[in-house]
């Protein structure tokens, strides 16, 4: 029977999902059926992971529990510290974390998938280690000594004083908290899909994330909101925004941090950055690249909305990150530390009735070509 090749698989269903919803036309996002403006505003990103994991919010006895659970797993063995120390700083954080999470399989080893108390306790390690992980690498590739974690603060203030060694201000740590909410699902993306097929194999759960840790380094998926912090910076004033903008119109070229390809308006991840990014100045005090950036957002809305292209997730987590003293590179991390707790619960969900992903191809090269000796070959 001949096949029809779809690239990339677009719009081809690869499994039944009940974690998170896209409305790309009217720019809704839901995780468990609960809007994602809702959970920015009164959730926290543990019970957040929680409601991804399990599909219910918690009530107060089980957050606790959870929270208690992520706070104590956030320690790293000595051993993955010295790996950390052996990589090259100037190594990309993301190839860091895939190294890291691939040793922490050999440290826990969690074979059995159909073990259920073991697969919520790799859950509660991965979740609660990668922040550590990126925290230590940033630490020492600096020259600093690592910061071990600390039990008094959550987990996103956790994280922030891990990195740079002060205790956050409560806007920046809610800044960081709704950052991690936003990017916790995406629906079907190349990482979860990447993740589910390694899950499909019964591979155990540090190899299925360390996959799509790897699928994420790409260009094509993390990563854009770096190249939104460049374009602003090289941008330099709101004065030269509208040349700018119009000659990299002129000449085809894309504006970073817009367009995608289910959202045909503005992302709500988006404004809800914005707002935080808002937040974060009056608190911390102007900086151009915010005034740049919206005036980016009205030509760009202006010239291209008519066609469905608007401000995506990438366009304002640049700057609240930059705000919040996070490196360049580790704002594609950021994004792998929130996400793990949906390729989780992808991973869970992919178990229920799971079907190792086998898919086809159409063969386009020869048949029954002759072995030539090696003499005869020019
Ligand atoms: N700037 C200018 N024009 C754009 C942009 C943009 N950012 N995005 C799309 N277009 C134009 C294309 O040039 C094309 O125009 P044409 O019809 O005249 O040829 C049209 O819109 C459709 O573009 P496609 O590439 O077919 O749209 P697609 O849905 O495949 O692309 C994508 C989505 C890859 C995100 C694209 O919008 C893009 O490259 N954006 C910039 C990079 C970016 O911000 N990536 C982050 C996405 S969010 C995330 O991954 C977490």
């Amino acid at each position: 029977m001949p096949y029809e090749l779809i690239p990339g698989l677009e719009g081809v269903p690869i499994a039944e999902s009940a974690i998170s919803f896209v409305d790309g036309q009217n720019g809704i996002l839901e995780y468990r059926g609960i809007r994602i403006e809702e959970l920015a505003d009164h959730s926290t990103f543990e019970e957040t992971a929680y409601l991804l994991l399990k599909g219910v919010l918690p009530n107060p006895e089980e957050l606790d529990s959870f929270k208690y659970d992520l706070t104590h797993h956030r320690r790293l063995k000595y051993k993955i510290i010295d790996l950390i120390k052996c990589l090259p700083e100037h190594g990309h954080p993301m190839d860091a974390l895939q190294a890291a999470v691939a040793a922490l399989g050999m440290f826990y080893p969690a074979k059995d998938v159909t073990n259920e108390e073991e697969n919520y306790l790799s859950c509660v390690r991965l979740i609660a280690k990668l922040p550590t992980v990126i925290a230590a690498f940033e630490r020492l590739r600096i020259g600093d000594d690592h910061l071990l974690p600390r039990d008094d603060l959550g987990y996103a203030a956790n994280f922030l004083y891990m990195l740079t060694g002060e205790v956050p201000n409560p806007v920046s740590t809610k800044a960081l908290d709704v950052c991690l909410i936003l990017h916790g699902d995406h629906t079907m993306n190349a990482s979860t899909f990447s993740g589910r097929v390694t899950g499909s194999t019964l591979a155990d759960p540090y190899t299925v994330i360390s996959s799509a840790v790897g699928t994420l380094t790409g260009p094509l998926h993390g990563g854009a909101n770096e190249r939104v912090l460049q374009m602003l910076r090289e941008i330099g004033s709101v004065e030269n925004v509208q040349s700018y903008i119009e000659g990299k119109l002129d000449s085809k070229e894309r504006i970073m941090g817009f367009g995608h390809r289910v959202y045909k308006t503005k992302d709500p991840r988006a404004t809800i950055l914005q707002h935080m990014a808002a937040e974060l100045i009056e608190v911390h005090g102007p900086t151009e690249l915010y005034d740049i950036a919206v005036k980016v957002d009205e030509i760009v809305t202006e010239r291209l909305g008519p066609k469905g292209i608007y401000a995506n997730v990438d366009f304002y987590s640049g700057i609240v990150y930059d705000q919040l003293s996070i490196p360049q590179d580790a704002f594609t991390p950021i994004f792998a530390i929130a996400r793990v707790a949906g390729w989780l619960a992808h991973w869970l969900e992919q178990l229920i009735g799971n079907r190792i992903f086998r898919p086809t191809q159409i063969y386009t090269g020869q048949h029954n070509v002759p072995y030539l000796p090696i003499e005869q070959r020019d």
